[in-house]
């Protein structure tokens, strides 16, 4: 059954919150991703697939009865905004040009055509005309490999692709396509909607069951299984623990974000992960979230292994809600807190000396915190003399802005003692 409606003619369906919600992380996500790769030198040209595989009719209204953007209209006005920032910000030797080629999906013939009447008015026939838009009518999984293709054909060698997965619920995202996507397009990124608390709810083998044949994800379970964990107090962290653990390890992703939002009026929450292959854009999407915390909440601890203990809705005994972690400027100082602690014990558990590089790649999926925010605490911990920082010739380096990625980190001798 589908929960929006979009018919020219009449007014567009209600734009919920929590959509509103994703539609401000995608627009700003956007226009940081693109003011990035423009930082770039020689950067004239930016090549880019965009994938918004369940696209919507493109509009909704707002409960004050404004028009507000779906999807699609999203992410031709971050492009827009994007253009006009990189032309006013940077002082270019020649106009950037953002080459991008936005291929929209949906499974409902209605919508499209909602849609594709939407982008005229708004200007967009011609770009719809030129194929720089395309709508495809279909389910998402039948058209990934063709759109894979499509975005690897535009762009062999770096394949830049932008996969939006608003999925309704939580099984129509093969993990097939995530692994085709990552396998095929070394610069892809997946924006993923994951209801999680629709599958928790609801939990029963025969739904677990359908889940695990529907995306992929391996981890079964059988009905006395489930009911064993159920007993347990805390059996909706483990599960959603274990999921995400199955989710991001199955998908073939080396980085990921595991950012959640909380609906308004008790409709469950949800995740929005990102997906990626390489640090720098799982970078670029956690600092989009503590420059944006007006808008995005996700809860976790601050600091390192934010997910030791798990995230939940409610604790199930006294149906409380959990605490949230809002991306605000106290939970970047309570991160610093939590990080000054805990790098000298995983300092001292490593055991070797290490370089910030490594440090930092085996860290980044298990924490909120952006590189520049570990950097800063590592720096703070070497003033602090808790930890040396060295140089490639082995002494002391004087470092106290920035650290290079081959600067090695070292627990002090004291502290070492202390453990
Ligand atoms: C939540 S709405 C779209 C929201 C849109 N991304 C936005 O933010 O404005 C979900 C859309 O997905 C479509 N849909 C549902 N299942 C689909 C599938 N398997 N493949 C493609 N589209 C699907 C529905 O027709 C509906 O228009």
């Amino acid at each position: 059954m589908s929960h929006y409606a979009w018919k020219w003619g009449s007014p567009p369906p209600p734009v919920k919150r929590h959509s509103e919600v994703k539609h401000a992380l995608l627009r700003n996500y956007l226009i940081d991703y693109f003011l990035t790769l423009v930082a770039m030198p020689h950067q004239d040209r930016i090549k880019l697939t965009i994938v918004d595989g369940f696209c919507g009719g493109g509009l909704y209204i707002s409960e004050s009865g404004h028009e507000v953007p779906g999807s699609p209209l999203v992410i031709l006005n971050a492009i827009r905004e994007a253009t006009l920032l990189i032309e006013t910000r940077q002082e270019r030797r020649k106009p950037i040009d953002l080459d991008v080629e936005l291929i929209c999906i949906d499974k409902s013939k209605t919508t499209l055509d909602y849609l594709e009447r939407l982008l005229k008015d708004r200007n967009y026939g011609a770009a719809l005309a030129a194929g720089k838009i395309q709508l495809v009518k279909g389910q998402f999984d039948q058209h990934c490999a063709a759109t894979i293709q499509r975005a690897k054909g535009r762009s062999r060698i770096s394949g830049r692709a932008i996969f939006v997965l608003d999925q309704y619920g939580y099984s129509r995202v093969p993990m097939h396509c995530l692994r085709d996507i990552f396998a095929t397009l070394p610069h892809a990124e997946v924006i993923l909607t994951f209801y999680i608390d629709a599958l928790i709810s609801y939990l029963n083998e025969v739904n677990l069951a359908g889940f695990e044949q529907a995306t992929g994800i391996r981890g079964g379970m059988t009905a006395a299984e489930i009911d064993e964990m159920k007993k347990s107090p805390k059996w909706r962290v483990h599960l959603q623990s274990s999921l995400y653990q199955s989710l991001t390890s199955q998908c073939s992703a080396k980085f990921y974000t595991p950012f959640f939002v909380r609906p308004q009026r008790g409709h469950g929450d949800f995740w929005l992960l990102h997906l990626s292959q390489h640090w720098k854009a799982r970078d670029v999407m956690a600092t989009t979230h503590w420059n944006h915390s007006n808008h995005f909440s996700h809860y976790g601890r601050a600091g390192f292994h934010m997910f030791s203990t798990g995230y939940i809705t409610k604790i199930d005994s006294k149906d409380q809600l959990q605490g949230g972690f809002d991306f605000s400027e106290v939970a970047a100082s309570v991160s610093q807190d939590t990080m000054l602690e805990q790098i000298p014990v995983m300092l001292f558990d490593i055991a070797e000396d290490i370089s910030f590089e490594q440090f930092f790649l085996q860290l980044i999926n298990t924490t909120p915190a952006t590189r520049m925010m570990v950097e800063s605490t590592l720096l703070k911990l070497s003033q602090l003399n808790e930890i040396q920082v060295l140089g490639e010739d082995g002494d002391e380096s004087r470092a106290r802005v920035h650290l290079k990625p081959d600067h090695v980190l070292r627990l002090n001798r004291q502290i070492r003692l202390m453990f």
